[in-house]
């Protein structure tokens, strides 16, 4: 298992509150009641934001009134797009205490606080009873998860029967050795990836069943593209990842697309149930 506090260090960059307030105040949007949708710019934390977050809701069969766990929720957003967008109670972890308090107070301004609830939390030792939830997500969370049987186990724990456990990662490349620093890792040291063939595997070990995979690395690559080579005549934008990930978000995206298009390393989209 990783130390926390390196893990609060990597993610939060230095003054994230700061950061973030300023942003927010140069957008015009402090002290204001926001729609959800104004925040997707900041609030989606992984690579292709918010189309990403949609595709990934296309394949998870949430049911109004339903309660999911979001692990690794970072800062909410797709909490509060999935909450609203299929009527359901988010509850939701993180192990970056700095996200889940900027994640709580974007809730109250968009007014989500009684659809989405945000906790401090470690995906590897989740704190809460058997058989709690419908559903369960975690996007982007598992390269940076040592321990993943454990992680996959406690996920499957906590699903009623019929439940269904969706996640999004960058796995293992055939060729390996993936370019550093990256957006979830500045080195090896918190990076922990599988090829797709042995997370399979782990995951029917932990006993879920109809595991659905899907490759998603043109996606990725077109998604870098255009975040890492934007039109020359448009200013930066105000609200972006660059708030969140700091300075070196674009090396570290230029590495990521490298790194899919030598087959360093795959994205995919995973699906399964636990029957
Ligand atoms: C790329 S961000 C994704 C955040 C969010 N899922 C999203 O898509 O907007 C990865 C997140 O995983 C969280 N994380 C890393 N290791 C974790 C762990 N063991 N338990 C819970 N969260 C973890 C980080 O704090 C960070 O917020």
């Amino acid at each position: 298992m990783v130390n926390e506090e390196d893990v609060e260090v990597f993610w939060t960059r230095g003054d994230i509150h700061s950061r973030v307030h300023l942003a927010m105040t140069k957008a015009n949007l402090v002290d204001k009641k926001l729609e959800i949708e104004e925040l997707f710019p900041i609030d989606q934390y992984h690579a292709r934001g918010i189309a990403a977050t949609v595709d990934l809701g296309n394949r998870m069969p949430i049911k109004k009134n339903q309660s999911i766990l979001d692990i690794g929720c970072g800062l909410g957003g797709p909490a509060r797009y999935y909450a609203k967008e299929f009527e359901c109670i988010i509850t939701g972890i993180d192990i970056t205490p700095s996200f889940v308090e900027i994640g709580n107070e974007f809730n109250k301004i968009t007014s989500m606080s009684n659809k989405v609830e945000l906790k401090v939390g470690n995906g590897e030792i989740l704190d809460f009873q058997n058989e709690t939830f419908d559903g369960a997500y975690s996007q982007h969370v598992t390269m940076n998860i040592s321990e993943r049987e454990k992680f996959f186990s406690e996920a499957f724990r906590v699903l009623k029967k019929g439940g269904f456990f969706a996640f999004t990662e960058h796995g293992l490349g055939v060729k390996g050795n993936p370019i550093f620093p990256l957006p979830w890792a500045d080195t090896e040291k918190m990076s922990f990836l599988l090829p797709p063939k042995e997370t399979m595997f782990l995951l029917k070990k932990v006993g879920f069943s109809n595991i659905e995979i899907i490759e998603t690395g043109d996606k990725y690559i077109s998604g870098y593209e255009k975040l890492t080579n934007p039109s020359p005549k448009k200013e930066k934008p105000i609200l972006g990842i660059h708030v969140i990930g700091g300075e070196s978000m674009k090396e570290r995206s230029v590495n990521s697309m490298k790194s899919i298009k030598e087959n360093r390393t795959l994205p995919f989209e995973v699906v399964c149930k636990k029957q």
